[in-house]
């Protein structure tokens, strides 16, 4: 007996020891410039605006064209037919990426409207509370202000510590028996900090409330793992660290919780039978799209997903993160640059002001040297951007195509460009 005991604490001492030491094997300079040459936009200029849109490889820009030559040549329908298989296949993966069913994925045209289909199939009632985090999107934070309108419900934000870290704390005390909806933004738009939707998650399957997570800039940067983040809803969009074409996205609805949602737009897709006075939603989540929708993006979608699942995710967010860290680093050594982004954990997304020159301004000049970054305005995440008194912010958003270099050139146009204000 004691023999048995002291071998099965081996091996639990073996087995964890083991995974501790399993290391995520690090993106090569050979690999980064190979990847580099998959993807004709790294030529010629530095691409920093990748949680606007970042560049698609050349492998998902040629799908969607061959498959839209073919659909003009064989016919749209003809054509669906013969890649009945591949558009399938977009499912498989990004319920792979995202550790879901393939019966959990419903195919949107951006992250807006797979939220608002989610939030909307939500059935609210005067009184109804919903909680969320400073941090949140624009277009979400509208659905919370009409849902109040409409509803009278109650919008509890929780704003972050003054260190930039969501209070756990607080936000459990948030939590009442009127608690209808937990949504939360994980990355947001104009800030580099996240927001730990694992501990969220956790908290909210314990009291059994919905839980939405908005994954716009998460997916395709960040490991997603549904099952452990515990959520019910999940929107995401393509364009963005997914490197997938623009007008792509896609909702993930939890099977047990599907029922429990409204779909807004229903046609003969979206039933499994129609009859003169009745009919029956089907059973999977594709309840949320409708008949027509964009087959050759579809496909894009699916092999830029595929493009991701073949690199490895955890060794995409490795490299995200040293290139950002890297980026702050220079940053805070430059004269007349303040970096905001705070909070123990942070991503892609670099923000920062310069000293005396608007950030669209310092946007134009960069764009002068071949070199692409966005301005983050307010009204993207007006809690965080109101609360800390920001109209505006520079965002240079880095992917792991991006490099070392290029970081350094910006660097170098912007030390040159605190030197002329300073003159
Ligand atoms: C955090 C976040 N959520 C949602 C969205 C909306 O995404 P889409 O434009 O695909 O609707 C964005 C877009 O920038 C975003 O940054």
């Amino acid at each position: 007996m004691m023999f048995v005991s002291v071998l099965i604490l081996l091996i639990v001492y073996f087995v964890l020891h083991k995974s501790l030491q399993m290391e995520i094997k690090a993106l090569t300079e050979l690999e980064i410039q190979n990847l580099r040459q998959e993807t004709k936009g790294t030529v010629g200029k530095i691409h920093f605006n990748n949680a606007g849109a970042s560049l698609p490889p050349d492998v998902v820009v040629e799908t969607v064209i061959s498959y839209l030559q073919e659909e003009a040549t064989l016919g749209g329908y003809e054509t669906e037919f013969k890649y009945k298989e591949q558009l399938e296949n977009t499912y498989v993966s990004i319920a792979r990426l995202i550790n879901a069913g393939k019966d959990e994925i419903a195919i949107a045209e951006n992250a807006s409207t797979a939220w608002t289909l989610a939030f909307n199939g939500i059935s609210f009632k005067s009184g109804d509370e919903v909680i969320t985090c400073e941090m949140e999107y624009v277009t979400n934070l509208i659905g919370f202000v009409h849902a109040k309108k409409k509803y009278g419900i109650t919008i509890k934000v929780i704003p972050n510590d003054i260190r930039g870290n969501f209070s756990m704390t607080e936000f459990e005390d948030a939590i009442s028996e009127k608690t209808k909806l937990i949504a939360i933004t994980h990355i947001p738009s104009s800030a580099g900090g996240m927001i730990p939707i694992v501990e969220i998650g956790k908290i909210a399957r314990k009291h059994n409330i919905l839980y939405l997570v908005d994954a716009c800039q998460s997916v395709g940067q960040v490991p997603i793992d549904v099952k452990e983040i515990n959520c019910d809803m999940l929107a995401v969009t393509g364009r963005k660290y997914l490197r997938a074409p623009r007008g792509t996205g896609f909702l993930f609805v939890r099977k047990a919780v599907q029922d429990k949602l409204d779909s807004i737009f229903i046609d003969g897709f979206t039933v499994q039978w129609v009859t003169e006075d009745d009919y029956k939603i089907r059973d999977d989540a594709r309840r949320f799209e409708l008949y027509e929708r964009n087959r050759a993006l579809t496909l894009g979608l699916g092999k830029a997903v595929d493009y991701v699942l073949n690199i490895g995710v955890d060794r995409i967010w490795q490299r995200i993160q040293f290139l950002s860290r890297l980026m702050r680093q220079q940053l805070k050594g430059i004269n007349g640059i303040t970096v905001h982004d705070i909070g123990d954990q942070q991503c892609g997304i670099v923000t920062f002001s310069v000293n005396g020159i608007e950030s669209a301004l310092i946007k134009n000049e960069l764009a002068e040297k071949q070199i692409n970054v966005s301005v983050g305005l307010a009204k993207s995440t007006l809690y965080y951007m109101n609360k800390n008194h920001l109209t505006a912010v520079v965002r240079a958003s880095l992917h792991y195509y991006n490099t070392e270099e290029e970081i350094k050139l910006c660097c170098k146009e912007l030390v040159l460009l605190c030197k002329e204000v300073e003159n």
